[in-house]
């Protein structure tokens, strides 16, 4: 038994787009991320987030799973289009109730709410004005903030204001895999200043409404490493994490970005931006899964293409590497490069390929082995001196896994896509047992 410090949270994560479906209902507006399922070839097998596990309507029960798992802390997002389905304006009032009840059904069951202001659902309305690329998001993010924590922060403390901006940068704006599609290097840089400055007049908006709100937000991190000893892969891999970690990280932390990025967010930046993103912020929320292989690719627009982990490697069914050590490697570098912030892992978890019937409790053995090996080398990270006070599982239920569908699954919790029914899964019992305990088995 390996126990961790008192007081440590157990919780779980999800996102709306991924969860909630009812994407017609209460006056919910379209998202970017309706728009690109409905694109055919965009998402596997042609799946949307219509349905996905209609937690809409059974978000009881859902939580009454997490409550049985004996978790303490849920972050979940806020559809912004449910808000205001025009992206700015008059807000929603059914979409706000929405909301609203959730979070009172949390703390009934004694689960502190962890809202994310966005994860990735945006209004397509904005999209059509330009979305990310467009510099006014930062003030139509930071009024949207302001509507909801209006509404729900007297219950809600904890507040995330962005899920995983890299991802957004990345995969949305540079590698065409997620909405809205874009691969133009251009538009990767005003993606990533915007969603930095989003982030910032977001923060400093709601710390002067209520400087009683614990705010942070989430970033993915990753360790980037060169496919092979090639000087070219090694460059590649360096150029990664330039892109991916130090553009979100250092002006952050730091209130600068990295020397070699500022050519090419020339125009992008304008007076006081930085100190705009440059926050005190209460944690930091760290989504950690693998290390990012890297290769060069001449032709691609950031020069880098990502590569697969050497073949001897294991990984789930994304083909993400399982290498546990990345996340103690990340926790101390977070320690010894950025002041050593307040961490919560906000998302891990393991892609599995699993029956679309349950048939009772899955024994997804290959899951707790991923978990024993993430929360052991969390562990260790917090015995080396890392700030990290608590852990939230992607994810309670299985759900739309983004453009890979709904063949991954992430649940601790199975779910059958026809009936929508929930069926634990053996991890269930597992995670819920390290929870009560605090502490990890041997
Ligand atoms: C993260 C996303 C989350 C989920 C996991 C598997 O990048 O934030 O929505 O899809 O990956």
């Amino acid at each position: 038994m390996t126990e961790f410090p008192d007081g440590f949270i157990w919780g779980a994560s999800t996102a709306s787009y991924q969860i909630e479906g009812a994407v017609n209902e209460d006056g919910r507006g379209p998202s970017i991320w309706d728009v690109f399922c409905h694109t055919p070839g965009k998402v596997a097998n042609g799946d949307t987030g219509d349905i996905a596990c209609d937690h809409y309507h059974r978000f009881h029960d859902d939580i009454e799973l997490m409550a049985r798992a004996n978790l303490n802390a849920y972050r979940f997002s806020i559809a912004w289009p449910r808000i205001l389905p025009e992206g700015t304006g008059a807000p929603n009032a059914r979409g706000l109730e929405f909301y609203d009840r959730l979070v009172d059904a949390l703390l009934e069951k004694g689960i502190a709410p962890w809202p994310c202001l966005y994860h990735w659902d945006l209004p397509q309305a904005l999209q059509a004005r330009g979305g990310w690329e467009n510099r006014d998001i930062a003030d139509w993010f930071a009024d949207y903030a302001e509507i909801v924590a209006a509404r729900i922060g007297d219950r809600a403390k904890n507040w995330v204001m962005l899920n995983e901006p890299q991802v957004t940068a990345h995969r949305g704006f540079a590698y065409a895999m997620y909405a809205p599609g874009f691969a133009d290097r251009a538009k990767f840089f005003a993606a990533t200043h915007h969603q930095n400055l989003a982030q910032g007049r977001a923060l400093a908006r709601l710390r002067a409404i209520n400087p009683q709100w614990r705010l942070g937000t989430v970033f993915n991190l990753s360790v980037p490493t060169p496919e092979s000893e090639s000087a070219a892969d090694r460059e590649a891999s360096r150029l990664y994490d330039l892109m991916w970690n130090r553009n979100f990280l250092d002006p952050l932390f730091r209130g600068h970005y990295p020397e070699e990025s500022e050519a090419d967010l020339r125009g992008l930046v304008k007076e006081n931006d930085l100190a705009c993103i440059r926050q005190q912020i209460d944690f930091l929320g760290l989504n950690y899964y693998c290390r990012s292989f890297c290769r060069w690719d001449e032709k691609h627009p950031l020069k880098v293409a990502r590569a697969s982990a050497p073949a001897d490697r294991p990984r789930t069914c994304l083909d993400w590497e399982i290498y546990p050590d990345g996340l103690r490697q990340m926790l101390l570098r977070l320690r010894d490069e950025y002041g050593n912030p307040e961490v919560y892992i906000t998302e891990n978890g393991a892609a599995l390929e699993e029956p679309e019937t349950a048939g009772g409790e899955l024994a997804d053995d290959e899951r707790i082995a991923f978990l024993q090996g993430y929360l052991g080398a969390m562990r260790q990270a917090i015995a080396e001196g890392a700030n990290v006070k608590g852990y939230m599982i992607w994810s309670i239920i299985d759900n739309f896994e983004w453009a890979w569908g709904y063949r991954p699954r992430f649940g601790l919790v199975h779910v059958d896509y026809r009936s929508q029914a929930r069926t634990p899964k053996k991890s269930y019992r597992w995670y819920a047992d390290v929870a009560r305990r605090n502490a990890l088995p041997d």
